[in-house]
C-alpha cells in the first residue's frame, strides 16, 4: 500500500471514531479529540436581554442582571422556557423604600429617592438611594428652629435689662 493511502485511511477511520464518540456523548457535550467534552450553551448567548448565562457540565441556566427578574419567586431559567428578564420597579415593589417624605423614581435597572418640596436631604444631593441612609428634613421647621435659638442666646440684648438694673442700683 502507498503512503498515501494509508494517510488517507487513517484520516478516514479517525472521522468514523469521532463520529461513534459524538453519538456517544452525552446531551450537552461534543466530540473532541476523541473524547466528549463539555459544549458551552452560553456563546450562543441564549438568555435574551439583561440577562447573565453560566455554563455548567452538560447544560447552563440563566440569571437576570441586577435590578431585572421574571418574578419574585424564579431565579434561574432556561431558553426553553421562554421567559424575558423585566426591570423590578423598586418604587412599587419595596413598599416605602425610600423613607419618609421622599419620592422614589423607577429607572430601568435602579431607582432613586429625592426629597418632596420644602425637604432637604441629610447629604446636600438632590437624589439618593436607600442604602445612603438618607433623611429628608423639613427646611420649613429648620429656619424656625435656628430662630428660635437665637432667643436662647445669652448675647447682649438678653443682658441688657440686669445690666441696666445693676447701673441703676450702683449710681
Ligand atoms: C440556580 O442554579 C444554581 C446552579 O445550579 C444553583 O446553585 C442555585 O442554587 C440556583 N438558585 C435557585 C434560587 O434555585
Ligand atoms: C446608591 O448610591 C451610591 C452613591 O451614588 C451608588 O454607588 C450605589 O450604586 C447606589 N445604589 C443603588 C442601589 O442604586
Amino acid at each position: 500500500m502507498s503512503r498515501l493511502y494509508l494517510l488517507f485511511l487513517s484520516v478516514l477511520l479517525a472521522e468514523l471514531n469521532d463520529e461513534t464518540a459524538a453519538e456517544n456523548c452525552a446531551p450537552g457535550f461534543r466530540v473532541s479529540d476523541m473524547s466528549c467534552i463539555d459544549e458551552d450553551e452560553c456563546e450562543d448567548e441564549p438568555c435574551g436581554k439583561s440577562a447573565t448565562c453560566f455554563n455548567t457540565q452538560g447544560s447552563y441556566y440563566c440569571q437576570c442582571v441586577t435590578g431585572f427578574w421574571i418574578n419574585k419567586d424564579k431565579v434561574n431559567f432556561t431558553a426553553d422556557e421562554a421567559v424575558e428578564c423585566r426591570d423590578i420597579n423598586e418604587c412599587r415593589e419595596l413598599n416605602n423604600i425610600c423613607g419618609p417624605n421622599t419620592e422614589c423614581s423607577n429607572s430601568a435597572g435602579s431607582f432613586y429617592c429625592t426629597c418632596l418640596p420644602d425637604f432637604m436631604a441629610s447629604n446636600g444631593q438632590e437624589r439618593f438611594n436607600a442604602s445612603q441612609s438618607v433623611t429628608c428634613k423639613d427646611t420649613r421647621s429648620g429656619s424656625k428652629s435656628s430662630a428660635g435659638l437665637q432667643h436662647f442666646n445669652p448675647t447682649l440684648p438678653t443682658f441688657l435689662p440686669v445690666i441696666l438694673w445693676m447701673l441703676m442700683i450702683y449710681q
